[in-house]
């Protein structure tokens, strides 16, 4: 499935070849990623980025690109969890990285539309969770306000509204910030995955098959860090969701996310014959369900039966991390050691995070300052996201257990066109589709932490139900945390 925004045509970069240094290597060409380098080169350091796929692939190409304050729930959800304090550092962060992101895209020549941004709710639950967003963002001095009638064509019980957000295309922005980066003198390498990362004498190393990049500092900016060091795998969950650009005789003049379950995004977006309608959600947990192809549909008859979707001209799915208390982690990614940083676990709300931590992250590698706030990477209120980590690695646990057994009772077949199944040869767990008339035959252990990957039925792709890893249908990687292909199969 390829997104509305990334069916166009793409300015194509090298690969790494051979041995380069620099003052700063970042991995990934996310938003995360591009918006790091680019603060980076413009306080006057050196940058190499390297990608191991192209630039805006993963998540950031695929996202529905709101860069707003008014987050669904999300202000509630950290209030529950935290002081009002931290709702107010994390706010503040989210503001600095609206305004530098609108800034940049002014002045960059990138359309960003100013739309109010409504959470609404269709249940009693979601108001009373519309009702206590509120609440939340009045207390953090947002100018957030109840309304009965958001401008839905369908009944709701009620809205929150915030004026004044932005939207935005999201390969616009990657496409510029990877030009303004490469104009400062910084470099993008893509088709360059990083297998391996080790110390030297004054930094790191960072190694892809091509190459090795050698620098001061590293930054992991993977979505789920690839280096297991710091155990973020285990502190947030990959959560999928599903989206879609319709032909609808309704398009929206707000940015609206439903309170309710299951989530759901509409917005409006630039079509070549006039706007379209764009939906969003449906999501659940990488590599957990029987059908993705199912939540999918489930979507657009939503966006059929209730906002006039009619043509479909796009689908596509993403997926990004609910970090376990609630807070992104920005910063080391072992306590007090500055070489390596990270930033992760935006929770779906990467377009005011990402450039948040880019300005954190230069901050601390200029010696400006090290505190990032709320969005700190290790910090004392993580233990509140205990009891949540837990239960997601209990579960983890249970899937690890059900994808050894589920291999073993079930025999290696050549299953039909667009499918997938998983079965045994000689005990070792095989995994076997055919895409495109081509059957393709490896191992279904995923190199991360040996998970068994289920086949996901609308992406044609190996999912890994522990972290997220996802493989195309010959094995290759297309997300982390893995760094490593499925192995081949005769
Ligand atoms: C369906 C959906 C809708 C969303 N809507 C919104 C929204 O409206 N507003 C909002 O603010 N946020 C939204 N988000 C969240 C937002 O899109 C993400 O938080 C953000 O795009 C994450 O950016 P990133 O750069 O961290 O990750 P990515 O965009 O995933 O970038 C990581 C990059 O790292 C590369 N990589 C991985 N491993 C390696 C390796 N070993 N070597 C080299 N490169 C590697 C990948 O190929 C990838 O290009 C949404 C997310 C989803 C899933
Ligand atoms: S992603 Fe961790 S085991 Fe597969």
């Amino acid at each position: 499935m390829t997104s509305l925004w990334l069916d166009r045509a793409r300015p194509v970069r090298p690969a790494l070849d051979g041995e380069t240094t620099c003052d700063v290597v970042v991995v990934g060409a996310g938003i995360t990623g591009l918006t790091t380098a680019v603060r980076m080169a413009g306080a006057g350091l050196s940058v190499v980025v390297l990608e191991g796929r192209t630039a805006g692939a993963a998540t950031t190409g695929n996202t529905t690109a709101k860069v707003s304050l008014l987050q669904g729930t999300k202000l509630r959800r950290i209030r529950r969890a935290h002081p009002l304090a931290l709702v107010e550092s994390y706010v503040e962060a989210n503001r600095r990285g609206q305004e530098w992101l609108v800034d940049f895209c002014r002045s960059h020549g990138v359309l960003v539309e100013e739309q109010p941004a409504v959470t609404y709710a269709t249940t009693r639950v979601g108001e009373l969770r519309v009702r206590a967003e509120l609440e939340v963002a009045r207390q953090v001095g947002l100018a957030a306000e109840w309304t009965d009638d958001p401008g839905l064509p369908f009944a709701v019980r009620g809205a929150v509204r915030l004026a004044d957000q932005f939207q935005l295309h999201p390969v616009e922005l990657v496409d510029a910030l990877a030009d303004d980066l490469e104009t400062g003198g910084g470099r993008l390498f893509e088709h360059s995955r990083v297998h391996d990362v080790s110390r030297t004498s004054s930094g790191v190393r960072a190694e892809t098959g091509t190459g090795t990049v050698t620098a001061r500092h590293l930054v992991v900016a993977t979505s789920m860090p690839v280096l297991d060091r710091g155990a973020f795998f285990a502190r947030q969950v990959p959560q999928r969701s599903y989206a879609a650009a319709l032909r609808s005789g309704w398009v929206p003049d707000a940015m609206y996310l439903s309170a309710d379950s299951p989530s759901r995004s509409i917005r409006r977006a630039a079509g070549p014959d006039g706007p379209l309608l764009l939906v969003g959600g449906h999501g659940h947990v990488t590599g957990r369900v029987p059908s993705e192809a199912q939540h999918l549909a489930d979507l657009l008859d939503w966006a059929r039966s209730e906002l006039g979707g009619t043509e479909v001209t796009h689908t596509w799915s993403a997926q990004d991390h609910g970090p376990a208390a609630e807070l992104p982690y920005v910063g080391p990614l072992l306590p007090g050691d500055d070489q390596l940083l990270v930033a992760t676990g935006f929770d779906k709300w990467g377009f005011t995070n990402a450039p948040a931590a880019a300005g954190l992250l230069t901050a601390r590698v200029t010696g400006r300052a090290r505190d990032a706030g709320a969005l700190e990477s290790w910090s004392p209120w993580e233990a509140t996201g205990l009891p949540k980590a837990l239960a997601a690695n209990g579960s983890v646990g249970l899937r690890m257990a059900q994808g050894w057994l589920r291999a073993y009772t079930r025999t290696d077949a050549c299953p039909a066109e667009g499918s997938g199944v998983v079965g045994h040869d000689a005990g070792r767990p095989v995994a076997t589709c055919t895409v495109d008339g081509v059957t393709h035959r490896v191992s279904a252990v995923c190199p991360h932490l040996y998970g068994v990957v289920s086949w996901n039925d609308a992406e044609k792709s190996w999912d890994c139900p522990l972290h997220g890893s996802r493989f195309a249908p010959d094995g290759s990687v297309l997300e982390g945390p893995t760094t490593e292909p499925l192995a081949p199969r005769a």
